[in-house]
């Protein structure tokens, strides 16, 4: 099996920067006590790219990170850059790096660790030992349908669209995903549309079934958007895998992410076909670059640190290490060490970095 690796570190802007020098403190440790040589690039993405180059992607950085075997992206975005025109912003340089490496599956776990169980707003029963899986198309429908813009009706007038489409083979090849992961869980996967009033998911409704055709053991359900928003609020646990379009997986996977209470921990990561030996998969935090809380060390970095987990199992293929560091993040939970996001009573209050040292400290107890 392969064990040596080009990884592109792409920390973006706010606390992707703090938390991506933990991440690289993680994979140093790889680096020096595993089999595993991780061979690490750093490039510029979304307002720090627009600050150096003028644009939040450069044709150079792209190429660049197309070329290795996993991108690891910590967040983009911050007042700073809000005013700039629509295609400067720094939220294009990640739509940009989705479409054109054609990472068109999008992994959102929600997962509720057994020490964070209290921090959730919902009442601990509903969601102690939540674990569903959000898969979310990443490249397709509204956010990359054409046309699209804003035109001018009349002086006082202007009309704003967008354009919501899917194909056969756009929704069958996410729906693929969605059934093998499945699969290899509890054998549930519920498709979110809005069959009722959108052609569009009308045939998303359609192949999907179509597809499960293919897999006996699977058992499908398919939810409206609006009624899968209320029922994962009210009884969440009845799902564990959720495929859905990209704007509703989007809004579908904020809403799970703070069931579990903890945005801060939340890893995912995004999956293409591996085509002519692209880059096929990048790895990135749920949340975003806080610039609220940015540069002040307190940022919990948890979220990139399991988002190297999910590189080891999806990219490297690699459970072993998966295991090892979800493992290690539990125990340091478990001992009570928080950083301010999920503190509560009684914990011990710690910042970005003493969080990454603790998890370097964990592995080295950790006999690999
Ligand atoms: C996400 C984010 C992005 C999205 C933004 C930053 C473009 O909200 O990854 O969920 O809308 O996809
Ligand atoms: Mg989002």
């Amino acid at each position: 099996m392969n064990k040596s690796f080009n990884v592109s570190l792409l920390p973006g802007d706010g606390i992707g920067k703090e938390i991506s020098a933990e991440a690289s403190k993680v994979l140093e440790w790889f680096n020096q006590n595993s089999e595993l040589k991780i061979n690490l690039k750093e490039e510029l993405v979304g307002g720090a790219s627009i600050d150096k180059y003028g644009v939040p992607l450069t044709d150079e950085t792209l190429k660049s990170i197309s070329n290795c075997d996993a991108i690891l992206l910590g967040a983009v975005g911050g007042p700073k850059w809000e005013n700039l025109n629509f295609e400067k912003r720094p939220e294009r340089g990640l739509l940009k790096i989705r479409k054109e490496l054609d990472l068109f599956a999008n992994f959102r776990p929600a997962i509720v660790f057994d020490a964070l169980a209290s921090s959730s707003t919902l009442k601990t029963e509903v969601i102690k030992n939540l674990d569903i899986l959000i898969i979310r198309e990443l490249t397709s429908g509204i956010y990359f349908g054409e046309p699209r813009g804003i035109s001018q009706i009349d002086q006082n007038n202007k009309r704003g669209f967008n354009t919501l489409a899917y194909t056969t083979e756009e929704i069958k090849r996410i729906a693929e995903v969605a059934f093998e992961a499945a699969d290899t869980r509890s054998k549930k996967l519920c498709s979110v549309d809005k069959a009722n009033v959108l052609e569009s998911t009308e045939l998303w409704r359609e192949v999907v079934t179509d597809v499960s055709k293919g897999y006996p053991d699977v058992k499908l359900s398919h939810m409206y958007v609006d009624n899968a928003s209320m029922q994962l609020v009210r009884n969440p646990k009845q799902f564990d895998v959720i495929v859905t379009t990209n704007m509703f997986g989007d809004i579908l996977s904020d809403c799970a992410s703070m069931l579990t209470g903890s945005l801060g921990m939340l890893p995912s990561a995004s999956i293409g076909a591996k085509k002519n030996n692209k880059c096929n998969a990048m790895y990135e935090p749920v949340h975003g670059s806080a610039p609220d809380i940015a540069g002040q060390g307190i940022a919990n970095p948890l979220a990139m640190i399991l988002s190297i987990a999910m590189m080891f199992k999806y990219s490297f293929l690699n459970l072993e290490y998966f295991n090892l560091i979800n493992k290690v993040v539990n125990k340091i939970l478990n001992n009570g060490y928080r950083t301010k996001d999920i503190f509560m009573e009684k914990n011990n209050l710690i910042s970005t970095q003493e969080m990454g040292n603790l998890v370097i400290e964990e592995l080295e107890n950790e006999k690999i």
